[in-house]
Formats: structure tokens, sequence, C-alpha cells
């Protein structure tokens, strides 16, 4: 009876494991084929002024994020907010001198970013997340590669190549469907107007829904938890961090914002109460109001998700116009970054030589002269003399022995 169960048992770990490895095999066919293959999609570059300008916003908004270097320009770096359990993941240098985009075709960029398909062929699953782009939208971000932007002067070396993890492999293939986004279907261009249609196009190319919604589904608009938080990301300093519910519901959404309250939240990086919107939430700056409303008319068309938010992050309190400085560089989230044993401690060294006014307006919005910095804006948090007061105190800080 027992030698029964027991070769039971054996033979089904036996098939268990056979299909374990049928699936590995297979997520490394997907992930690993060689797909130089696939066509060149037809779209030219959109050189008009308007094209510009609109490939302009895409990229500063959807491009530096991950492509922005030290140097703010597109150059690469390492991806620390993606979880080490799905891998290690190096964005490109764009702006390298021999392998930048100024050396590669209209239709080898509009390929990137249609199938997330390399110049070289290969396959890359963090450029495979802009299936959502209108050919026009993706016109556009050629347009303004092709218009010589600072942020793409040939500079830099080369990045290393991104290694993605077994389990990684197991959940792109299984889970997020990437060889179905192989076949994407081209996407119309809605009217740029503050109406649910262009806002649902928004929130996907802009993947308010992929960091907003819990899982790995590569269909998360129709997610019955759509937009309600709950996704686990790394922040700067190695902490886990969950994005929020930004459903409309009352209570664990934002279902009492106003469309002004959104607005500053998604572009300034301020929250009603005060408290900072942290990384890696990306600053949309560049976004307008339109922009804005339509989004926020899509997320109000939207099913309200109760889903409490998890805390996660270091914990983060408001500035109070009272709080020195000392206060004011624990409340308002510094030391996260500057603090003693924090990542960026070095990074105040910048500023010891530079006037308090200078460090001031560094400090109220690093984006304004390093856009992609990951030093998040603090413009509606602290007032000018308060980012003085703060100013001249990192500048003692720096100073300090140890520091
Ligand atoms: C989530 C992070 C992420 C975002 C956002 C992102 N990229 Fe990438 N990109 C990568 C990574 C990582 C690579 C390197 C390929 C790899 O290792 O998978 C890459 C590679 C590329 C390449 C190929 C470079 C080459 O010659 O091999 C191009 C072109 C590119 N990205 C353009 C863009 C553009 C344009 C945008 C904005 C629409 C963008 N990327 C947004 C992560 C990102
Ligand atoms: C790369 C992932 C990512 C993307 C893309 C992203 N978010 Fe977020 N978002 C987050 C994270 C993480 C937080 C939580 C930040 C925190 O707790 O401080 C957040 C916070 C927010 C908040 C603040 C909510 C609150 O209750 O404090 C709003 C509003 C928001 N996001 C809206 C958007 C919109 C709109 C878009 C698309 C235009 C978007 N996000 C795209 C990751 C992302
Ligand atoms: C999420 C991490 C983060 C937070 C929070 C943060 N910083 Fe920074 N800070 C950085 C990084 C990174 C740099 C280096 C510049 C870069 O790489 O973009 C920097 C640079 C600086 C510099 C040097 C500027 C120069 O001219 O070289 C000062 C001063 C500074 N931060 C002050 C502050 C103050 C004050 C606060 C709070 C109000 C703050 N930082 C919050 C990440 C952060």
């Amino acid at each position: 009876m027992r030698r029964k169960v027991l070769k039971g048992l054996a033979l089904f770990a036996g098939a268990l494991l056979v299909v374990f490895v049928a699936l590995v095999v297979r997520a490394k066919w997907i992930l690993n084929r060689d797909y130089s293959s696939v066509a060149h999609p037809a779209i030219a570059a959109d050189g008009s002024v308007e094209g510009i300008k609109r490939g302009e916003m895409l990229f500063q908004s959807l491009c530096i994020e991950c492509h922005g270097g030290a140097d703010g320009r597109a150059t690469g770096k390492h991806l620390e907010e993606i979880p080490a359990f799905l891998g290690t993941f190096y964005s490109a240098n764009l702006a390298h001198p021999e392998h930048g985009v100024h050396r590669r075709s209209d239709g080898e960029l509009a390929r990137v970013l249609r199938a997330g398909i390399l110049p070289d062929g290969r396959f890359s699953a963090p450029m495979s997340g802009f299936s959502g782009l209108a050919d026009q939208d993706i016109a556009a971000i050629l347009g303004y590669v092709r218009s010589r932007p600072p942020a793409l002067e040939p500079a830099g070396t080369a990045q290393p190549r991104s290694e993605v993890s077994l389990l990684g492999a197991l959940i792109l293939t299984l889970v997020s469907g990437v060889d179905v986004q192989m076949h994407a279907p081209k996407v119309p261009m809605p009217k740029k107007a503050p109406t649910v249609e262009y806002g649902r196009y928004m929130a996907r190319v802009m993947d308010c829904v992929g960091c907003h919604t819990e899982g790995f589904s590569h269909a998360k608009m129709e997610h019955p938890r759509a937009f309600a938080g709950g996704f686990e990301f790394t922040d700067p300093t190695g902490t886990p961090i969950w994005s929020k519910n930004i459903t409309l519901d009352p209570e664990t959404g934002i279902g009492r914002w106003s469309l002004d309250d959104f607005e500053r939240a998604v572009t300034r990086g301020i929250t009603p109460d005060g408290f900072l919107v942290r990384k890696p939430m990306p600053l949309f700056a560049r976004l307008d109001r339109t922009d804005v409303e339509a989004i926020y008319r899509f997320l109000q068309s939207m099913p309200k998700v109760h889903n409490p938010n998890r805390p996660g992050g270091h914990p983060l309190r408001k500035a109070r116009p009272d709080d020195s400085p000392e206060q004011l560089f624990v409340n308002v989230g510094c030391a996260a970054c500057h603090g003693e044993g924090a990542p960026f401690r070095d990074k105040l060294l910048g500023a010891v030589n530079k006037p308090d006014a200078d460090v001031a307006a560094w400090i109220l919005d690093p984006q304004a002269s390093k856009p992609g910095s990951p030093m998040p804006s603090f413009q509606n948090a602290l007032d000018r003399a308060q980012a003085e007061r703060l100013a001249k105190y990192v500048k003692t800080l720096a100073r300090a022995p140890g520091g």
C-alpha cells in the first residue's frame, strides 16, 4: 500500500517536473527567439512643429523616466524600481555615438515601439509596453528624435544587457502574454479633447493602468480591479512601495479629489493633504490641462473599487510653515534619500559651493535643471523661504565630518 502511494507520488512529481521544464523551454524560446524577420512598420517621422511638440511631451513623459541617465540625457541606467525577482534591467543608451537612435531608421525605431523588438532582432520585455501608441504618436516621437534635441545629443557609453530571471521569464510568457503583443492591433488615435475616449487612450499610453493595477496581466484595462493600486515596486532607497488606488472610490481611492487636486498630484507630485507622491510614480509635468482632465473623466467612468492602500515606502509628513530646517529635512522626505547612511547622502556635496538661491531653486524643482532626476519636485510642498533655509542646512550637513 505504502509503496503504491510512494510510486504515485513519484509519478506525480515527475509529471510536474516535465510540465515545469516544458514551460521553461517555452518561455526561453519566446524570449530568446530571433525576431529580425518581423516587418518594420511603415511609419515615418512627423517633423511638423506640432508633431515634434507632441513627440517631446511623449518622450519626456514616457521615455526619460527609464532612459534618463545621471546627466539628464537619454544615456540609460540600471532600472532599480523593477523588483529583482524579475531580473536585472538596464535601459539602453539612446544617445550612444555609434548605436544611438540617430543611427536607427524610422522603421527600426517604430518596430521597437510597436512590438518591443530591438534593432538586432531581440525581444525586449520593458519595451513591449508601448503597443497602445497610435501610429500618429509613434510618428511624433520619431519627429522629436529626429529634431536632435539636447536629451539625445551623442554621449555616454553602452549599457550592459538586461537579464530576465527564470521567474521573470515564466511570468512574462504565462501571465503577461508577451507573445500576444507581437500581433498588437493598430490603435486608432482619438481626437485630443477632455473626453473619456482620449482619457482611456492616455491612461494606457502613460501606463497609469499598468502601474496602478495589481498583477501581470496584459489586459489590465479589463481587470476587475483596474486602477485600484497594489502593484509592488522598489523605491530609490530599496524599500518596497505599492501603487495607490486611483479609482473614484470615496473611502479608499481618490473619490473626494477635485480635478485640480488630481492635476496637482499628477503634474506636480503633491496630494491634496500636502504629502509628496513618491517615486517610482513619474512626475507628469508635461501633461496639459486637457490631457489631465481627459484621464480624470475616464477614471470617473470606471468602476469604483474599494481597496485600501497598503502602507509602504518611507513615511511622509507634510511640511508645516514653522518647521525648523532639521524637521523639514525629515518631514518632507529629504532624509530618506540624503539622511545619514541613505543612498544619496553624498549627492549633497554638489551643493556645497553653490549660492543658497541656486540650491533652493534646485530643491524646489530639480526637473527644471535636470529632467529625469530621481529627486522629486518640492515646488508645492515648500515655499521659497523654506527652501532657502533647507539649502543653508544641507550645505552645512554636506560639509559636516562623516557627511
Ligand atoms: C520601463 C522602462 C522603459 C521605458 C519606459 C522605455 N524604455 Fe526603451 N528600453 C528599455 C530597456 C531596458 C531597453 C534595453 C533593451 C533590453 O534590455 O530589454 C530599452 C531599449 C530601447 C531601444 C533600443 C535601443 C537599441 O538600439 O537597442 C529604443 C530605441 C528605446 N528603448 C526607445 C524608447 C522610447 C522612444 C521610449 C519612450 C516611448 C522608451 N524607450 C521607454 C526600457 C524602457
Ligand atoms: C511607474 C509606475 C507608475 C506610473 C506609470 C503611474 N503611477 Fe501613479 N503612482 C505610482 C506609485 C508607486 C504611487 C504611490 C506613491 C506614493 O505612495 O507616494 C502612485 C501614486 C499616484 C497618485 C497619488 C494617489 C494618492 O492617493 O496619493 C495619483 C493620483 C497617481 N499615481 C496617478 C497616476 C496617473 C494618472 C498616471 C498616468 C498618467 C500614473 N499615476 C502613472 C506609480 C505609477
Ligand atoms: C528620492 C530621493 C531624493 C529625495 C527624496 C530628495 N533628493 Fe535631493 N537628490 C537626489 C539625487 C539622486 C540627487 C543627485 C542629482 C541627480 O542625480 O539627479 C540629489 C541632489 C540634491 C542636491 C544637490 C544639488 C546639486 O546642485 O548638486 C541637494 C542640495 C538636494 N538633493 C537636496 C534635497 C532636499 C533639501 C530634499 C528634500 C526637500 C531632497 N534633496 C530630497 C535624490 C533625492
